[in-house]
């Protein structure tokens, strides 16, 4: 079976104390993850050596970036690289949210850059695609979400895609209240799929865990994780409340 991920993006929220109390609260629920399951806490960069030392001892529990540069090293004053987060362990790494794209014009090209990079450092790309709510309103949503797929991650070989995660997040929903419905989630992750089979064949296809994002909290995970091609959440507002995590976790199939 495909990895079933439970993704935290803390976005741009808690203080260094108000995280480590997150992550022991929700770590003291002592919830064993078969093989196939994962955790990932996607944590603001001054944290991410604290919440790494947090889950050293967890297994199948992980810390992601939101972020890293699309330049392996130089001056570029702010900026954080993948070689950097690749030296103090970090496994995972979110790119391509929808408010990157927004508020730091991040491209389908700067991202495909962004992937090799992390890739080249051992680092799992989380590669977040969706569509506005006007795509969504005029119906292109499968080819607007299908061209972020291709510009961003087509390039990469056989050997390679298959170490992608896939996180599929309607800007509509993001942070609304306003979830995809299940019917809508798998529709589109179906499609994703297939799209990614066309391409590397159903194999590979078949072995890239598609998570879904835009308000997933505890009282939708179950139906929305039950869907055969959603592979688990990227979390936000939720993640944030060590309940409502524990919960979403325990909502894996
Ligand atoms: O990356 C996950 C995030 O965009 C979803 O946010 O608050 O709708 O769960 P939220």
């Amino acid at each position: 079976m495909r990895k079933q991920i439970a993704a935290a993006n803390w976005k741009m929220n808690c203080t260094y104390q108000q995280g480590e109390d997150l992550l022991d609260n929700i770590l003291g629920a002592n919830i064993a993850l078969a093989d196939h399951r994962q955790v990932v806490f996607a944590v603001p960069f001054p944290y991410l050596i604290m919440a790494n030392s947090e889950v050293a001892d967890e297994p199948n529990y992980f810390i992601a970036a939101q972020n890293c540069y699309n330049k392996k090293s130089g001056a570029y004053t702010g900026e954080v690289s993948a070689e950097m987060l690749h030296s103090i362990g970090i496994k995972y790494c979110v790119l391509g949210h929808s408010e990157r794209r927004e508020y730091f014009q991040e491209s389908n090209k700067m991202l495909a850059e962004k992937i090799d990079i992390c890739l080249e450092y051992g680092i799992t790309p989380i590669f977040c695609c969706g569509e506005p709510l006007s795509i969504r309103e005029a119906g292109t949503q499968n080819g607007y979400v299908e061209t972020q797929l291709k510009e961003s991650l087509f390039h990469l070989a056989d050997s390679v895609i298959s170490k992608i995660v896939i996180a599929y997040e309607p800007i509509w929903a993001i942070g609304t209240g306003k979830t995809a419905s299940s019917d809508q989630a798998q529709e589109m992750h179906a499609h994703l799929r297939s799209v990614l089979a066309k391409q590397y064949g159903p194999l590979l296809a078949n072995n890239i865990s598609i998570l879904y994002g835009g308000s997933v909290k505890a009282n939708n995970a179950v139906e929305l994780f039950a869907r055969p091609d959603v592979d688990g959440g990227l979390v936000g507002g939720a993640s944030l409340n060590a309940e409502e995590f524990i919960a979403i976790i325990k909502a894996l199939k």
